[in-house]
């Protein structure tokens, strides 16, 4: 495996692949991998003759209170399981080489940031979009793969992508869980026993969603019955929301016709959990 520290070690690298006929396959993370990132890397390999995997904290999606110094960083061992899955490239470059200075120009998409987690991390998606954008740029990929648990942050960037011809496609992986339903997540190590037993009250209350929603109840009834559930069985956890959304718009749907995304965000001790779940709720006859 490669591994290349500088934009231009990583542009040698994939321009040989290109050179050899390869397609390309990129994983964007910021490390502390599981087999969520995992499964993307196997998607890519799957699809693609070459995966480049980038790992990278990126400093300008994090918001001033939130937790960028704490954020895991083990990259030896990120490095190890990039091998054993036989990733071609894993590109880790430092916050200089990515940021040389500070950045006058911001990759915004409009309105879908303002809602579900946009609407608590003001500036996140722009950070997001900005250092996706560049990785872009960098690797120029055939294909490039996220994961459905940021599920706005894989619709912001799908519209980003095509709104700026980037011409790379991306492709959305389903979202992996442990066996008691958390989903993946590297935060998820924040989590105290007690909080991690609490946890999987999110995915659970969210298939209750998807129950009430397909016996014909509403958005509201469903959000409601949600909210007393992680109550009841994450008393420690504090809701940033719990919302019922079209899968491409992400507004609020109040009377589902067609497929919906449950999505909702909680404060559980250090760890700020987001999961969601798509509800395939067949359209109404017209
Ligand atoms: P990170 O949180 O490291 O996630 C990298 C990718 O892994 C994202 O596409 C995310 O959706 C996916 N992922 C995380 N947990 C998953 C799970 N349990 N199942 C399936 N996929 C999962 O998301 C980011 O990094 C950053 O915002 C990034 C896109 C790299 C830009 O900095």
């Amino acid at each position: 495996m490669n591994v290349a520290e500088t934009i231009a070690e990583a542009r040698a690298a994939v321009g040989e692949a290109r050179a050899a006929g390869r397609n390309v396959g990129l994983v964007p993370t910021m490390g502390a991998l599981h087999e969520g990132h995992y499964s993307l890397i196997e998607a890519s390999k799957a699809a693609c003759g070459f995966t480049a995997v980038s790992i990278f904290v990126n400093p300008t999606q994090f918001g001033a209170s939130e937790d960028l110094d704490g954020y895991p960083r083990p990259l030896e061992a990120d490095l190890a399981g990039c091998e054993a899955r036989g990733v071609d490239l894993a590109f880790a470059p430092s916050a200089a080489e990515m940021y040389p200075r500070p950045p006058l120009t911001k990759v915004m998409v409009e309105q879908l940031p303002d809602t579900l987690c946009g609407r608590s991390r003001p500036g996140h998606f722009a950070g997001v979009c900005t250092v996706v954008a560049k990785l872009l740029n960098i690797v120029r990929p055939d294909q490039v793969f996220f994961g459905q648990k940021d599920f706005q942050q894989s619709v912001i960037v799908r519209r980003m992508a095509a709104d700026l011809n980037f011409g790379a496609e991306i492709v959305v992986c389903p979202t992996v869980r442990e066996a008691d339903g958390l989903a993946m997540s590297s935060r998820n190590a924040y989590l105290t026993p007690e909080q991690r037993n609490q946890a999987p009250a999110l995915h659970a209350s969210l298939k209750l969603a998807d129950r009430l929603l397909h016996e014909g109840k509403t958005a509201s009834e469903a959000i409601a019955a949600v909210r007393e559930r992680l109550a009841e069985h994450a008393p420690d956890g504090e809701i940033d929301y719990v919302q019922i959304v079209d899968p491409e718009t992400l507004e609020d749907v109040q009377k589902p016709g067609g497929p919906v995304v449950a999505a909702l965000a909680v404060q559980l001790g250090r760890a700020r959990l987001i999961d969601n779940l798509r509800v395939e709720l067949g359209r109404a006859e017209a």
